[in-house]
């Protein structure tokens, strides 16, 4: 695998590859099995595979969460290498911002107003500076995005169409430990005991699925509110039932393309999940 410190060096060099179908994992690093599905995904489909470690500053606005975020970059090199990733590019915040540079301001079509947008102000301008800046220095042909980040992957198809840009965004189905925990690098923040605790997050949302023909939205949404509020460690922001395709709110079911997200934090640490049916 080569390594890539600059954007200068990693360019030209993916330059030379002119007839590649080059295939791009952004990640944050604390690598698990959810961004190696990912890898997987690219492996097969394209012929170089650009994996990007970088946590970037623009899409924290807490200062802690990004002082927290994990970092065990030699393990993810040695994963990076078992997968057989080509390309590592692993820069310093110096390489893709100016100093005193400001967050770019995108219009995402109301996609940053509601759940992660309502409650982590100017994340997704955040997380849309870095993806234009990646998509510009890397060009890749495919971007794998993980399902867990729904919200996420709209706000980067969004803006790939408005940008213009010849780039398939592909999601790629949560992993989950055995409990139904869905796989995140701030799972490494959790207690074993937060861990076995964390599980109900899915399970609640399996818990909405199986029961859609039996109550309505909002007598889920209660039943699952009341749930929560009976475990102390466990505090919910939301739980919204949506329109897996533009996350608006929905007040019945439809035949398919519901989406149930959900944010909650345990002991401090911040976990989001969504299932789609
Ligand atoms: O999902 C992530 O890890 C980040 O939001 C991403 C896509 C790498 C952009 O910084």
């Amino acid at each position: 695998m080569q390594i890539f410190k600059t954007k200068s060096d990693l360019s030209s060099s993916l330059s030379s590859l002119a007839d590649s179908l080059i295939g791009f994992v952004p990640t944050m690093g604390a690598l698990h099995n959810g961004h190696l599905e990912l890898l997987r995904q690219a492996k097969k489909q394209c012929s170089v595979v650009v994996c990007s470690i970088f946590v970037n500053p623009t899409q924290f606005s807490n200062k802690e969460d990004i002082n927290s975020y994990p970092n065990t970059l030699s393990d993810d090199i040695t994963k990076l290498e078992k997968i057989n990733c080509d390309v590592l590019y692993v820069p310093d915040v110096s390489d893709l911002y100016t100093i005193d540079e400001k967050t770019k301001h995108f219009n995402l079509n109301g996609l940053d107003n509601v759940m992660e947008g309502k409650f982590r102000k100017g994340h997704f301008d955040g997380v849309a500076t870095i993806i234009e800046k990646f998509f510009n220095i890397i060009k890749p042909h495919k971007a794998y995005f993980g399902q867990k980040d729904l919200q996420q992957i709209l706000v980067v198809k969004s803006l790939t169409k408005q940008l213009n840009l010849p780039i398939e965004i592909v999601s790629v189905p949560t992993i989950r430990k055995e409990n139904g925990l869905a796989m995140s690098s701030r799972n490494k923040l959790l207690s074993p005991k937060h861990l076995e605790t964390a599980s109900m997050l899915y399970k609640s949302l399996e818990f909405c699925k199986a029961n859609k023909g039996k109550f309505s939205i909002t007598n889920l949404k209660n039943c699952i509110k009341i749930q929560f509020s009976e475990q102390l460690e466990v505090d919910l922001e939301y739980l919204e039932f949506v329109d897996a395709n533009n996350l608006q709110n929905i007040s019945f079911f439809q035949e398919n393309n519901n989406a149930i997200c959900i944010a909650a934090y345990l002991g401090g640490v911040r976990l989001i999940d969504n299932i789609i049916f």
